[in-house]
């Protein structure tokens, strides 16, 4: 039984007894008062909330986001982990008309110490951190959702299966597709690909055949290719890059023969950050009557997406890096490719009828989703979804595109600091090596400084070695970064480099 909301305080917290009034902000029974008049019902000896049926004086009734409403942010510190003034992100730094330290409330690890050290998070390209909403979404699922899906005929089952579909619809809408049905879900971009690969495309290939890549790709849409290659005798056709790390569009143009059959191609580079132009790609492949699929894995939560106007053929993108769940993402596929697809996967679930003698299966998205699947993942992520989509992808977009040259800017006056990839157009990483030092002891320093970002190959391996490294340094930022925290990257590695121990 839970009844008492108010997070533990934080430890870092206790340990300086800080007094919360000396630096400007509200004291205990400020917030206890402010916490009383947001959520009456979690306040500090409160009465336990009745149940929605009125049953029961115990009944966990979190403030939960429903799937289909939009979120309404709560702004202010109360209720959320008590981080000193001096981490908080200056109230002024806004996303859309939000301030950033109101959103960075809505992330309890982010009041988290390691290290000794505020924590800085700055490895959003490996996996974001999960808003409340998400979190309390899970745990609402568990505690009053939990059946199997599309099955039993009992009320569990109704609402697991209300609050999978309205996720799909939640995803739908935020991606602009024009039907849930064209959204499967799936573990991740990774089996987002496999499927597609396996499901659409290996039908149609003979040997011969050629696949385009491009240089960019991480090795999610680089594998699944290979191996389909191997089966069926098809060649795979890689599209080049220029020295900012761009794609070279006439190159990728000169790539189509009568034989090529496909393309897969990655949004955002997740080891440059690169921004390819997806839009003209497809353009130009459908130019040649070839369909095209598109690894959004970086790009969602990014940019605003829109595969109708992309017109895309498939697009495909993983929970944990859009503020979800980990184990959920999903493959959008135009209705026709999917009706014209094979399953990928087969089992329970996903079939009409079944005879020894044959199977018939049910229609897209069912048909691709055989055995239990991840039903408070899927949840999760329509909440998350939901979050991000209140507060606006366009806001978040231009936040991190003033974050980004803020960072582009302080790093390269690093002593000895190279980035690698400079497109002109990239979302909000930023990889890099230093003269002198060891990746993985720059990722080991910053580390200790409680900064967390990825030092290695990024599993991208290709595009790194066309520039001739086996691995970067390679910090990504996300909307709830700040310049502060950029400056404290900047200043570590001004350390490293100036050799400071
Ligand atoms: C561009 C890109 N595609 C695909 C993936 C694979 O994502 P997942 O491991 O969530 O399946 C990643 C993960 O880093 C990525 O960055």
């Amino acid at each position: 039984m839970i009844t008492d909301r108010t997070p533990a305080p934080n430890q870092f917290h206790n340990e300086l007894e800080l007094d919360p009034k000396a630096y400007g902000l509200p004291g205990a029974e400020e917030l206890a008062a402010l916490l009383a008049a947001l959520h009456p019902d979690c306040a500090p000896g409160t009465a336990p909330r009745q149940g929605p049926d009125g049953s029961g004086g115990d009944v966990y009734a979190p403030r939960v986001v429903p799937q289909t409403a939009s979120v309404a942010h709560v702004p202010g510190t109360a209720g959320l982990p008590q981080i000193p003034a001096a981490w908080q992100a200056p109230s002024f730094a806004r996303v859309g008309n939000l301030s950033v330290e109101a959103l960075r409330a809505d992330f309890p690890i982010l009041g988290e110490e390691v290290n000794g050290r505020r924590l800085v998070w700055l490895d959003n390209a490996a996996t974001t951190q999960k808003p409340r909403p998400v979190i309390e979404r899970l745990e609402y699922y568990y505690r009053h959702e939990n059946s199997n899906v599309h099955r039993g005929a009992h009320t569990l089952a109704q609402r697991a299966t209300d609050a999978y579909e309205s996720a799909r619809a939640a995803i739908a809408r935020f991606i602009g597709a024009p039907d849930s049905a064209e959204v499967v879900f799936v573990r991740g971009a990774t089996e987002g690909i496999n499927l597609v690969a396996q499901g659409y495309v290996k039908q149609f290939l003979r040997p011969g055949d050629e696949i385009i890549l491009t240089m960019l790709e991480h090795h999610a849409n680089i594998v699944p290719w290979q191996l389909l290659a191997e089966e069926t005798g098809a060649v795979l056709r890689v599209a080049p890059i220029d020295a900012d790390g761009q794609i070279i569009l006439s190159g990728y143009a000169d790539l189509f023969t009568p034989r090529t059959r496909f393309v897969s191609a990655s949004h955002v580079s997740n080891a440059l950050g690169t921004v390819a132009p997806v839009a003209e790609m497809i353009a130009l492949a459908h130019g040649h009557g070839v369909r095209v699929c598109i690894d959004g894995a970086q790009s969602v939560s990014h940019l605003p997406v829109d595969v109708r106007a992309l017109d895309a053929d498939f697009f495909v993108f993983s929970g944990h890096k859009i503020y979800g769940p980990t184990g959920i993402g999903i493959v959008y596929g135009k209705s026709e490719l999917l009706e014209a697809a094979r399953p990928y996967q087969g089992g329970g679930n996903m079939i009409a009828d079944v005879t020894f003698a044959e199977t018939v299966y049910r229609k897209a998205p069912a048909k691709f989703e055989a055995g239990t699947g991840n039903i408070a993942g899927a949840a999760g992520l329509g909440a998350a979804v939901e979050y991000i989509s209140a507060i606006g992808m366009r806001h978040i977009a231009a936040y991190e595109q003033d974050l980004l040259a803020y960072g582009t800017r302080a790093l390269s006056a690093v002593p000895g600091l190279r980035l690698i990839g400079t497109a002109a157009h990239k979302a909000s990483v930023l990889s890099f090596i230093l003269n002198g030092h060891a990746i993985e002891d720059v990722g080991r320093r910053l580390s200790a400084a409680g900064i967390a970002v990825r030092a290695g190959h990024h599993c991208a391996q290709p595009v790194l070695r066309h520039f001739g490294l086996e691995g970067t340094v390679r910090p990504s930022l996300a909307f709830y970064n700040t310049r502060e925290e950029v400056d404290l990257l900047t200043d570590v590695l001004s350390d490293i480099a100036g050799g400071k121990t």
